[in-house]
């Protein structure tokens, strides 16, 4: 008899999280303030413009105000970090999102220290880092917030479990291994990560009770690396023009108890932890005030 393993969909979880960032704005506005998350964009790329629109958009549905600052491609890095410097001295902003790519010829990791840690609402601040690894509060990073969302969403057990992550990139592998692995009952599991320097992984994935993929490699977990029953999340994806290749294989819906859709899985929950990030941020600056 074919299985079909439960499917994840983001959205309803990215749903959930938009509703309570959505009834925090309205407290703010009934104390007389609006928050507000600024957007910086360097150059004319098509698919980083639309990124900004979709951002945008939401910013204004849930009650944002979004300034938005659109860089020639062919600025300086000092002027970028004017930019940044400005948006920080601005009280009336709390949270700053740099679309990433930036053009070559500037260091997006330059201009991102410069950042006020406290309106990073990506969470990639290395202050920001450096408080996960150590248990402070601070933005998250948003898809590894994402992915510990989804699983709380639908009620998949953490705590105590073995989860396998394939990759330890900055922005997922590593900060998500952080995360799950924090004292919390929606972490605190039992986290391994596997890479390129364990060329034998599939030895750990197979026995993963939660296995997430965050290589950014196409169809790189098969149905063979996955222990029946188990869950699996697929964050890895590349781009290839505008097709979206994930890392897991579509057969592995056969083996799974529950599985993240190809198109629509993490990717909503991140959208979603960047205005949990930015009305957390307008709430510690009226706290501050
Ligand atoms: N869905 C979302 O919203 C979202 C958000 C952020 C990122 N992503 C995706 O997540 C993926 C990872 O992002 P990242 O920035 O962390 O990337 P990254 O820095 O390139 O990290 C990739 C990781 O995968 C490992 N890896 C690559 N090929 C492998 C192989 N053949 N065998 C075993 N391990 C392998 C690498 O190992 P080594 O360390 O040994 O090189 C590395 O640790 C990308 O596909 C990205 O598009 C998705």
């Amino acid at each position: 008899m074919s299985h079909e393993a439960r499917s994840l969909p983001g959205k309803p979880v990215a749903e959930a999280v938009l509703a309570d960032v959505s009834e925090r704005v309205a407290k703010l506005k009934a104390q007389g303030v609006t928050p507000s998350l600024a957007t910086v964009l360097v150059g004319d790329d098509d698919a980083s413009a639309g990124y900004i629109r979709i951002k945008q958009r939401q910013a204004a549905e849930l009650g944002f105000d979004s300034p938005h600052r659109h860089l020639s491609g062919d600025i300086t890095q000092e002027q970028l970090l004017d930019v940044v410097a400005e948006l920080n001295a601005d009280t009336s902003v709390h949270g700053v999102l740099i679309q990433y790519p930036i053009p070559a010829h500037l260091d997006y990791d330059a201009a991102l220290m410069t950042l006020d840690p406290d309106k990073d609402v990506d969470g990639m601040h290395p202050l920001n880092m450096g408080r996960l690894a150590v248990g402070l509060p601070g933005p998250l990073p948003c898809t590894p917030a994402g992915i510990e969302a989804l699983l709380a969403h639908y009620e998949i057990p953490v705590a105590g479990r073995e989860v396998v992550i394939l990759g330890r990139g900055a922005t997922l592998g590593r900060p998500l291994a952080m995360l799950l692995a924090q004292k919390r009952p929606t972490a605190n599991a039992a986290v391994t990560v596997v890479h390129t320097g364990v060329p034998d992984w599939e030895r750990y994935t197979k026995r993963a009770e939660i296995l997430i993929a965050a290589a950014g490699v196409p169809g790189i977990i098969q149905p063979e690396h996955v222990r029946p029953g188990a869950t699996v999340v697929g964050a890895g994806v590349r781009y290839e023009g505008k097709r979206l290749l994930p890392d897991v294989a579509e057969e592995c819906a056969a083996v799974a108890g529950a599985i993240t859709p190809r198109v629509g899985g993490v990717g909503p929950t991140t959208v979603a932890m960047l205005f949990r990030n930015a009305i957390s941020a307008a709430e510690r600056a009226v706290a501050a005030r």
